[in-house]
């Protein structure tokens, strides 16, 4: 290609990237799938200009939920069963979380399942995550790093609670200019309304704000009555009527647009 040809290519290439990044941020996830399904290069098209996008940040919260778990793992804070961690990596891209602890002694104590919409590797399992295939209870920790993406991500979060064990940690890495206040609070209430309790929010990050909640044990279980779903059952009431009127993505989390380089 002559420099004008290969100046035209990029700009068509970032084009398109912010094209599907923003149906992907402004339909739900059942559309998404199909969006998908009809056009497969899009999933590539979308994901060399994410990792473009990327390459300009400080730092890449995958990264950091990669040393969280080793870390964890070394000081033995990580809930396991028979001495097995499960993780559900949701909306894993290019399952680098998976790739990356593909090793001793990972390996031999994590069980890492890695969901998105298309499969791009051998650790990719395709699901659309408001309906991942683990059972009720089944993950210690869950992971969204970035991936919030349809308009009904709340339906994630409510996957979320139903994979994750009592006392199980949800982990969520999401981009700064989503949240329609600055700290993210409005977001920590909805996750707290589906019923989870929140840990932390860090935003020391430049790009991207990092939350932990984690999945209590309702207390009237804890006296032998039937299991309780939710803390607060009027927010979680209240919560939905909203969501009626709108889906969240309209109202809680902005859709990330990438301006034009
Ligand atoms: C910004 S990328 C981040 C990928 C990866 N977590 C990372 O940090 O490198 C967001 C990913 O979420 C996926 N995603 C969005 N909605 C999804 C859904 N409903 N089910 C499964 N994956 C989804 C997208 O396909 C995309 O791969």
């Amino acid at each position: 290609l002559t420099p004008l040809q290969e100046k035209m290519a990029a700009k068509l290439s970032g084009a398109r990237f912010r094209w599907i990044n923003e149906q992907l941020y402004t339909c739900s996830s059942e559309k998404a799938m199909e969006l998908l399904k009809e056009d497969p290069e899009m999933y590539d098209r979308y994901h060399e200009g994410f990792r473009k996008q990327v390459e300009h940040w400080p730092q890449n919260p995958v990264d950091i939920f990669i040393e969280k778990l080793q870390d964890m793992f070394k000081a033995r804070q990580l809930p396991h069963s028979g001495g097995k961690t499960i993780i559900a990596d949701m909306g894993c891209g290019d399952a680098t979380i998976a790739s990356s602890l593909d090793r001793p002694p990972y390996s031999k104590k994590f069980v890492i399942h890695s969901f998105d919409l298309q499969k791009t590797n051998k650790y990719v399992t395709v699901s659309d995550v408001s309906k991942t295939p683990l059972a009720d209870e089944e993950a210690h920790v869950v992971i969204f790093c970035l991936s919030l993406m349809g308009t009904n991500f709340l339906d994630f979060i409510t996957e979320a609670w139903r994979i994750l064990k009592q006392r199980g940690f949800l982990w969520i890495a999401e981009i700064k200019s989503r949240f329609t206040d600055t700290d993210g609070a409005q977001f920590v209430e909805a996750l707290k309304a589906i019923g989870f309790k929140h840990i932390d929010t860090d935003d020391s990050n430049t790009h991207f704000i990092i939350f932990q909640f984690t999945k209590p044990i309702p207390r009237d279980e804890r006296r032998g009555a039937p299991k309780l779903k939710f803390t607060d059952p009027e927010a979680y009431v209240n919560l939905q009527k909203k969501r009626e009127t709108a889906p969240e993505g309209k109202w809680l989390l902005k859709p990330c647009l990438y301006k034009k380089r």
